[in-house]
């Protein structure tokens, strides 16, 4: 669906994520022809820069960042002519706002598109000062990046602030995996096929295990990762996600609402942690030094240049007390610097309820693994028989969908998606304020706890799955994470 020509204003320009993801999102799109040429990116930060440094560190930081994509001359060239730059220190309320906003004043009738690619505990008071500087159009739109905030109370402040300025419908909270191919796959797969939902629930579902794993450290953004940690940077947000989709009712429809409202129940059937278990329902590891992806790497204390008590890496049991899932497990883990970048959902059925084979194992259980990245794919581990003579000898092999096999390589990537969407105004892929607020809810009750009980941070080698207590937390329920292919 073609847009119309929109202003992007990007705050905290010269940083990674614009750089990283923003630009090349908003690039891709464009040399896609989905982006019309009237269209401004105008970049802020507080750097002085004129147009054609900015220009120039744009094109630099996108070789380095994706060394492998050509560029003609002249596509550059015809895109460069979109980026803008002007210095402005936007949390400062006596700043200079005039230039930038004599430049936005040149196309009034651009849709503004504000992103805040800034640390999130000054969101309100850019958005008051985006206000009173006049550049807040009235159909204009905001886009926050996670965290917001660092707990219950943090983010209340920041949703506050931003909603004094903006209304609901034009504020976007990105969390980037749900603009994830695969992730929304997963409403597709669960709701538009009929054979799963008959059996998506407590009596044919032992457990579900959500695992995102990353093979890198903090790649220069340790200051930040610092006060956050695993649990606030991953499971607050994406891993809460991914557990809504896989367990939410059916919603009436697509619709951006209807979604967030099946959403939020999951996340408020989220049981309560209790002090007393939380040893038994948590577990938090920091990498140590250790070899990733064939180098040797250093330590999350080396890399910081100091002593730490964060947590790299974390495993959870969660339990959901609703109807659905009444004692069904949903472990989640998520760390970095591990074995491999890998993230899945995988979903494990129930034992058969009888075995046929005298004196035999029974049949490993049927296992859904939906694998969003890399190698993004669905697979269904069925017992079969191993065909020849030999009698009944059992082989558990994958029902497999392959997304390399099915698919065209390049699909959008989950930024180019999102960018796109809110200049639609489309905010289903958005988390809406309630949904943020009952996420930190019960986040806020692990970081309470963990406080409370000094709840150790284990020690692990670099390039491994994590601390060996992560093992425990399911083999105390008798169960494996499922570590197969
Ligand atoms: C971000 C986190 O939200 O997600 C990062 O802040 C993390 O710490 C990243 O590395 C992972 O995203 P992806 O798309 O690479 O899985």
């Amino acid at each position: 669906i073609p847009v119309d020509a929109f202003d992007i204003i990007i705050f905290g320009a010269a940083g990674d994520l614009s750089l990283r993801k923003i630009i090349p999102a908003l690039f891709h799109r464009w040399r896609d022809s989905q982006i019309p040429d009237a269209s401004r990116i105008v970049g802020v930060s507080r750097t002085e820069m004129d147009d054609e440094a900015f220009r120039k560190l744009v094109y630099d930081s996108y070789r380095k960042f994706n060394p492998n994509t050509e560029i003609a001359a002249e596509e550059w060239t015809r895109f460069s002519s979109l980026l803008h730059y002007r210095a402005v220190n936007a949390a400062d309320a006596e700043a200079d706002w005039s230039d930038l906003s004599a430049l936005l004043e040149q196309r009034r009738d651009n849709l503004r598109v504000f992103y805040l690619a800034l640390p999130p505990n000054i969101y309100g008071a850019v958005a008051a000062n985006i206000d009173s500087a006049g550049l807040k159009t009235p159909d204009a739109r905001i886009v926050l990046e996670k965290p917001i905030g660092k707990d219950l109370a943090s983010a209340r402040a920041i949703n506050d602030g931003v909603g004094a300025v903006f209304a609901e419908k034009n504020i976007f909270r990105i969390d980037h995996y749900l603009g994830k191919e695969t992730v929304q796959n997963l409403i597709v797969l669960r709701f538009m096929n009929s054979i799963f939902e008959p059996i998506w629930n407590a009596n044919a579902i032992d457990h579900v295990e959500i695992t995102v794993a990353e093979s890198i450290g903090c790649e220069g953004r340790a200051s930040y990762y610092d006060t956050a940690g695993a649990l606030r940077d991953m499971v607050q947000n994406h891993l809460l996600q991914l557990l809504c989709l896989v367990a939410m009712e059916p919603p009436l429809n697509l619709n951006s609402d209807t979604v967030r409202d099946e959403k939020i129940k999951v996340l408020k059937a989220l049981r309560p942690v209790k002090l007393r278990d939380i040893r038994n329902i948590s577990v938090r590891g920091q990498y140590a030094s250790g070899a990733t992806d064939g180098e040797v790497v250093q330590s999350y204390e080396a890399e910081l240049e100091r002593g730490s008590n964060t947590e790299t890496f974390v495993a959870l049991k969660a339990n959901l007390d609703n109807w659905r899932w009444k004692d069904v497990p949903f472990y989640l883990r998520t760390g970095k610097r591990m074995s491999g970048r890998h993230s899945e959902i995988v979903v494990q059925f129930k034992d058969v309820a009888h075995s046929l084979i005298k004196d035999g194992a029974p049949p490993p259980p049927t296992r859904m693994v939906i694998r969003l990245q890399p190698d993004e794919g669905v697979k269904l581990l069925l017992t079969t028989k191993d065909p020849g003579p030999g009698g009944m000898r059992l082989r558990y092999v994958p029902l497999n969908l392959s997304y390399a096999d099915h698919f065209e390589a390049r699909y959008p990537d989950a930024y180019e998606r999102l960018l796109m969407a809110v200049v639609r105004g489309d905010l289903a892929l958005f988390m809406r304020r309630d949904e943020v607020e009952a996420a930190w809810q019960w986040v806020d009750g692990i970081l309470a706890a963990w406080e409370a009980d000094e709840t150790p941070v284990h020690k692990y080698p670099a390039g491994t799955d994590g601390p060996p207590q992560a093992a425990m937390l399911l083999d105390r329920d008798g169960r494996e994470w499922w570590a197969g292919k």
